[in-house]
């Protein structure tokens, strides 16, 4: 089912359309840690994203707990955006060779990730709530503030030393 494919009629189909493509974005995104925890040298920024594949599983049963509250089936919708995403970070970093260029390079495309993330929860609070579901928004919003406050994490990370390193 394409974005703008005919199946989508209302601001209800397009709020269940967009929570298919998170849930499988978090999935996709949960396959993807190991691999940026495994390439990470700073101790810091590997346990960050240790931390974030753990925060990842608990977003994952909080998106079907709202599948459950709407009472629509969980079911993932590819979605493409987050592939390239996760593609090209994967591309990157298996052209850096220095291992303090690299954590730069992980950090940005899991800044990538998340920004991703953050727009898609931002998108579905506003239309959980324009549809009277505030319950769905509540169980969205701790998501997003985990999003974000990882976002914030990885640029303090980057700024505080990494990015140093990087440059040395
Ligand atoms: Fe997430
Ligand atoms: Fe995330």
């Amino acid at each position: 089912m394409g974005f703008f494919s005919k199946d989508i009629k209302t601001l209800d189909d397009l709020f269940i359309h967009t929570l298919r493509d998170i849930y499988y974005a978090e999935k996709q995104i949960e396959k993807s840690l190991p691999k940026m925890i495994d390439k990470a040298t700073d101790p810091q920024l590997k346990a960050g994203f240790e931390k974030h594949l753990t925060q990842t599983k608990g977003h994952i049963e909080r998106v079907e707990q709202v599948f459950e509250l709407h009472g629509v089936k969980a079911k993932t919708v590819n979605c493409p955006a987050i592939d390239g995403i996760l593609e090209e970070a994967d591309e990157v970093s298996g052209d850096v060779e220095d291992k303090e260029v690299l954590d730069a390079a992980l950090i940005a495309s899991a800044q990538a990730v998340e920004h991703y993330e953050i727009t898609r929860y931002g998108t579905l609070i506003a239309w959980a709530k324009q549809l009277g579901r505030s319950d769905c928004a509540n169980v969205l919003a701790k998501n997003l503030k985990e999003e974000e406050a990882t976002d914030r994490k990885l640029t303090e990370i980057a700024e505080s030393k990494v990015n140093l390193q990087a440059a040395e």
